[in-house]
Formats: structure tokens, sequence, C-alpha cells
């Protein structure tokens, strides 16, 4: 079994035991089937017996029934991003971050720039698009625990709109976007002085 995700112009290739740089290719996230019996049951991960995070099917699952084939890129993944806001903002700090922010206009940055974030975990190596979204929320002074919050609220739209979204689909999104939030939270702590 192997998967396949595009970043940028480049498609990365991986399977059980690695994850390889495959083709210069364009085109979408294109994921094959694992195992039928894959992944039934989050509990028995609880003894981390076989949790397999490296290919991370349950997230490319997801996202594949959330975003198609697109990669969140086309305006039609907007209604997640609405979803996702919505659950953001019920936080009194951060809707202050957003006081006057065009929302429409914010939905559709954060829909171009999910996959940036999504694709870290399979490149280990940031684009220079998210190094400068990094950038600029290290100057509006967001830090550690607003990106916590971010996360959750994500997973909380996840939950909301993939109605397969499981305990260990949970797991495998938050598995999956750790990577490039970590990132985004390294610049979090540089020095303004
Ligand atoms: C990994 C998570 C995040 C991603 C991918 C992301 C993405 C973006 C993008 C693409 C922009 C537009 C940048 C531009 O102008 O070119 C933006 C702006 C912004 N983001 Fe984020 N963001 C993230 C997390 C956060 C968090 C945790 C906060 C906390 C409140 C936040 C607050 C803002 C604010 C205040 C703006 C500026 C809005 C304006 O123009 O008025 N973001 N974000």
């Amino acid at each position: 079994m192997s998967e396949s995700i595009s970043c940028d112009k480049t498609i990365y290739v991986w399977t059980a035991h690695h994850c390889r740089l495959h083709a210069p290719v364009g085109g979408a996230l294109k994921s094959l089937r694992g195992p039928a019996n894959y992944l039934p049951d989050c509990r028995k991960y609880r003894f981390g017996t076989d949790l397999r995070m490296s290919e991370n099917t349950l997230f490319n699952q997801s996202y594949r029934r959330l975003f198609g084939d697109g990669v969140g890129l086309h305006k039609a993944a907007d209604g997640f991003f609405q979803r996702f806001y919505y659950h953001f903002l019920q936080d009194a700090e951060i809707s202050g971050f957003f006081r006057n922010t065009d929302m429409s206009r914010q939905i559709s940055m954060l829909r171009k720039s999910f996959f940036h974030i999504a694709a870290f975990y399979v490149t280990s190596a940031p684009s220079a698009e998210l190094e400068r979204i990094a950038l600029i929320h290290h100057k509006l002074g967001i830090a550690d625990a607003h990106y916590d919050k971010w996360l959750d609220a994500l997973v909380e739209t996840v939950k909301e709109q993939d109605e397969e979204c499981d305990l260990a689909t949970e797991l495998a999104w938050r598995w999956a976007l750790a990577p490039g939030l970590t990132y985004m939270k390294l610049f979090a702590h540089l020095s303004t002085a």
C-alpha cells in the first residue's frame, strides 16, 4: 500500500515504512485505501500497538471526505472554513483579534493557506508561504495558547462536518496538524526586541 499527496508542484509518496519524493507533477491529493481492518477501533491504540501515523490514513480519508481531491483549495471548501471561524470566534479573546477583519476575505485566505499547514507533516519542511504566514502572525502577537484554540476549533469543525469522524480520526487530525502548528508557534517565541 502506498499513498501520495501533492505539495505545490511535487508529489510525495509514502508507504508503511517511509516517505519519499516521487515526482514533480501538479495535481490533487490521491489516497489509496488502507486494508479493511485498518484502525477499526481507536481503543486498541491506547496501548500503542499499531498507530502507524506515518501513513495517517484516517487523516487522509477524512480530508478527502471533507474536501474531495481538491486539497481544500477550491472555493467549495469555504463552507468548512466559515464553520471553523464560527467556532474559533466563540472565544472572546480570539474574536477581539478579528474585530476589524473582512471575514469573507479571511475565510478565503485560510482556505488557501490551509494546505501549507497540513502538508508540513509529510514534507517536514516549511513552504515559503508558511514562513510568510508565521511571520505575519508573530507580528500580530499570536501566542501558543491561541494556536491551541485554533486547533480545537478546527477539530470541532471536522467533527461537525465529517460524520465519520471518530476519536481515532480526531487524533489523526491533531497529529497531522501538530508539526505545522509547532512551526507557527516557534515564530511566536521570536524575540520582538
Ligand atoms: C495555523 C494556523 C493559522 C493559519 C494557517 C492562519 C492563516 C492566516 C492567513 C493566511 C492570514 C492572512 C495573511 C495575509 O494577510 O496574507 C491570516 C491572518 C490573520 N490571522 Fe491567522 N492563521 C492561523 C492561526 C491564527 C491564530 C491562532 C490566530 C489568533 C487569533 C490568527 C489570527 C489572525 C489575524 C488577526 C489575522 C489578520 C486578519 C486581518 O487581516 O484583519 N490566526 N491568518
